[in-house]
């Protein structure tokens, strides 16, 4: 079993963009990305600062709007399209969920498609159903580098997905389906759910829920990708899988911490990085 180091591999993306953002320093471009933030959800605020920690590592300008939880759509729909139209700012995040009242689809289809970074946008999410994209969301994306990184074939394997979300678990099933695997999403009404997870040659758990994937819905030798992100009941974090009943029945497997999240943010550089480029005329 091996243990798959998604910290090392997201070492290696970000040092790929730090590089080409010298170069495009050299031209007078600095690539900047807008982070906003609303409200004080702890787990927002540390992935928020997981995000501008990695734009400073690769030479990136960030600049963050802490907004507090009782702004209004209206307040939030104008800072968005004033970033829209400034010309430093080439990628805009807005940390989702927002708090109650806020509506995440409105503030996602405010967002110039152009500055798109989290791939979010229906303009986007429609091109890479046909696969003619510029951006690919940040965790399916992520997942699929880590794959290449350790040489794991996605042609003709059967790809499991539990979960549906339109920000991990469609757009994975579409991702792994452009490498010619065969691709089962898993939801909630999903019937006999074990018996189709333990055919899983490459399982992918995006639920949400900690621990929930047990060794007895995985086959031997299967490749099993963790993308949850929860506190057990001691308050550890831990994945959407029981990482040590699992481990064993594994060929490899991600660690949570240190497997899929740092793929997410070394893939929102290197859309943000494809966002200043394309904003500048440069391929
Ligand atoms: N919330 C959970 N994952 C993400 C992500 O990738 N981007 C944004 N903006 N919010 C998220």
């Amino acid at each position: 079993m091996i243990i798959i180091d998604g910290k090392k591999v997201s070492a290696q993306v970000k040092e790929q963009v730090a590089e080409e953002t010298k170069a495009l320093k050299a031209k007078g471009i600095v690539p900047g990305l807008a982070v906003i933030l609303v409200g004080d959800d702890p787990a927002s605020r540390v992935y928020v600062n997981n995000k501008k920690k990695a734009c400073e590592l690769v030479g990136f300008r960030s600049v963050e709007y802490s907004l507090p939880a009782t702004t209004t759509q209206q307040e939030l729909l104008d800072l968005v399209e004033e970033l829209n139209n400034r010309q430093d700012i080439n990628g805009i995040l807005c940390q989702l969920p927002l708090p109650k009242g806020l509506d995440d689809n409105a503030v996602i289809e405010a967002i110039s498609p152009l500055k798109d970074v989290d791939a979010f946008h229906k303009q986007n999410v429609g091109r890479i159903m046909i696969g003619d994209y510029d951006f690919l969301p940040c965790t399916p994306a992520g997942i699929m580098e880590m794959l290449r990184a350790y040489d794991i074939s996605v042609d003709g394997k059967k790809c499991v997905v539990i979960g549906r979300s339109n920000i991990v678990g469609k757009p994975m099933g579409m991702l792994l389906l452009h490498e010619n695997g065969t691709v089962t999403i898993c939801h909630s009404h999903t019937k006999n759910l074990s018996e189709i997870t333990r055919e899983a040659d490459i399982l992918v758990a995006a639920i949400g829920k900690a621990k929930f994937v047990i060794a007895d819905m995985v086959g031997e030798g299967a490749v099993v990708i963790d993308v949850g992100m929860n506190r057990d009941e001691k308050g550890k974090l831990c994945g959407d899988v029981d990482f040590e009943s699992v481990k064993d029945k594994c060929s490899y497997i991600t660690p949570v911490p240190g497997g899929v999240g740092p793929m997410t943010i070394a893939i929102l550089m290197k859309n943000t990085l494809k966002a200043a480029k394309l904003q500048n005329g440069i391929q």
